[in-house]
């Protein structure tokens, strides 16, 4: 039986941080802490629907961090500068190592599916946009069930859609609650450690494996 390798999209393959160039030209030199302070919100209201049970899309909770994030920085922006910001967010660039890292891994037989907090639209669009679409089989979207990552019905909902089982399934993410989430569901689990400065959560859970890129995935687990 195949091996499914399910991909978190915003921080793993997409560079959320590609926004910072636009908030330059926008607000200076405050960007690259204005765009950590917006992804760290967008993911604290995707927590936060997610308990409450009060989904909204991920794009939602983006445009609603947007909007907290320029009050936290007392920045006025007009609203045709927020829908360049927002749409940047559409179109934002895959980290280099993805395109080939991804290639080899479809050349060596596994099955890829991107599986993320953003819509199926958005997500296809993200991936077209950055040239990755053709090499997925699939998409898979938490919107088909209106919670969010790290609720454990989105790690069994992905082994629903592709099909798979637990024990030949592997998620692929730079995100510490996303790989915690995926492993507490008996997921194994790679965390693609993109930065030496990134920390791993302390809670005694640890990833099965870590890279830092996705060119050292298929060493490390192994054949298909
Ligand atoms: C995603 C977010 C969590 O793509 O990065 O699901």
């Amino acid at each position: 039986m195949s091996v499914t390798l399910a991909f978190d999209v915003y921080g793993t393959l997409i560079d959320t941080h590609a926004v910072v160039s636009k908030l330059e030209e926008l607000i200076g030199d405050k960007a690259a802490e204005f765009s950590q302070t917006w992804r760290d919100k967008q993911l604290e209201y995707s927590f936060r629907r997610g308990l409450m049970r009060q989904y909204q899309t991920f794009a939602i909770c983006t445009m609603h961090a947007l909007e907290y994030t320029c009050s936290y920085y007392k920045v006025s922006l007009a609203p045709e500068q927020k829908d360049q910001l927002l749409n940047c967010y559409k179109t934002l660039a895959a980290f280099k190592d993805v395109k080939d890292g991804l290639r080899r891994l479809k050349v060596a037989n596994y099955k890829l599916y991107a599986f993320s907090n953003g819509t199926a639209e958005a997500v296809e669009n993200l991936l077209e946009a950055a040239g990755i679409r053709d090499l997925f089989d699939g998409v898979v979207s938490v919107d088909d069930i209106k919670t969010f990552k790290p609720d454990p019905a989105v790690y069994s909902h992905l082994l629903h859609k592709t099909a798979a089982l637990a024990s030949n399934t592997w998620l692929i993410s730079s995100n510490p609650f996303d790989v915690i989430g995926a492993i507490s569901c008996g997921i194994r689990a790679a965390w693609v450690q993109r930065s030496k400065d990134a920390i791993f959560d302390p809670w005694g859970v640890e990833p099965t494996i870590v890279v830092d890129s996705l060119e050292q995935l298929q060493q490390k687990i192994g054949e298909p």
